[in-house]
This record gives C-alpha cells, structure tokens and sequence, in this order.
C-alpha cells in the first residue's frame, strides 16, 4: 500500500487560519474520491499557542458552517516537519520566509507554496490577512478565501503529488 500524501498548512499561531484551512481540506478530501489517502496537519511558526483549541471566533464560524472545529490543538512548526510531509502551504509572505528559513534542502523549500497561489481570485497580493486582530467579520471573510482556495488545491492534488516520496 502507498504511503499518504500529507500536506500541512501554517501561520503564525495555529489557532486561527491554519486550523481553518486544516478543517475545511479534510472535510474536501473525505467528499473528493481522490484515489489516494491524504493526512492533513497544521501548525504556527511561533508556539505561544501550542496544545491550545483554535480561537473561539475561528471555531464559531466553521460551526455557523457546517464544520467541526472541536478536535483542533494547536502545534509548532519545526524542521522535522520537512520530512513528514510532502506539501507545505504558507498563509502570507512572513510565515513563508519563516518557513522557507528551516528547509533543510533547496527540493525541501521548493515543496514550500504561499496558499493564495492557489486561489482562483487572488490579486497581487497573496497574503491571508490575519484575522486576530478584527472581529468577527474578518473570520467570514478568511472561511471564504479558504473554502475556494482548498478546492482548487484537492483539484491539483494529482498533479501536486505526482511522485511523491515521504
Ligand atoms: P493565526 O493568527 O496565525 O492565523 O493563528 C494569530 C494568532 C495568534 C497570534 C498571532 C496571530 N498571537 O500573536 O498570539
């Protein structure tokens, strides 16, 4: 039997985006009938939340949507990370060069992609705005982004994973 193939999404802190995109990419790929298992993590590049369930407002609206929020805690993003998964996708341009930073190898980093690269409607700027700060608005506004954005990432899976090797 193959191996998974396993993608990881990461931000800053792992309780709000992240785990967005984390939740939503599992419940695409349980629906997809993709022809190979996937193993979806995510993690923050900082770890001041470590072992902690994703932000109240971020689980609010995946419940107002459909999605359960409930088996998320937050993880780190460490170096070895590199070797357990196949696709790593960035939220915006500083969690990438954080990133980017720990590939132990230039093929390592090339498995790196800002996650907005995939979304049909992006403009310039590939940055998922964080929504912390805001209220709970900015939350709708992140589920949106990332809902599109997921689906096309399961619909290039095949090709995005063609030889894969983890
Ligand atoms: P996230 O948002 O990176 O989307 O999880 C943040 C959550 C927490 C902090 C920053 C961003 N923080 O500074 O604690």
């Amino acid at each position: 039997m193959t191996e998974p193939v396993t993608l990881s999404f990461v931000c800053l802190g792992n309780i709000c985006r992240s785990p967005i995109a984390h939740v939503v990419a599992e419940d695409r790929i349980a629906d997809s009938g993709l022809p190979f298992d996937v193993r979806v993590t995510s993690a923050g590049t900082g770890n001041w939340h470590t072992g902690e369930p994703m932000d109240p407002r971020a689980a609010d609206v995946l419940r107002r949507h459909g999605y359960d929020p409930s088996r998320h805690r937050a993880r780190h993003f460490t170096r070895d990370w590199f070797a357990e998964h196949d696709l790593i996708f960035t939220m915006d341009a500083s969690n990438h060069a954080d990133v980017v930073d720990l590939a132990p190898t230039v093929a390592d980093h090339a498995r790196v992609h800002m996650f907005r690269s995939f979304d049909p409607d992006a403009e310039s700027d590939l940055d998922l705005p964080d929504p912390w700060f805001g209220g709970p608005e900015g939350f709708e506004d992140t589920l949106t982004i990332v809902e599109r954005t997921v689906e096309a990432i399961v619909d290039r899976l095949p090709g995005l994973t063609d030889g894969h090797t983890v």
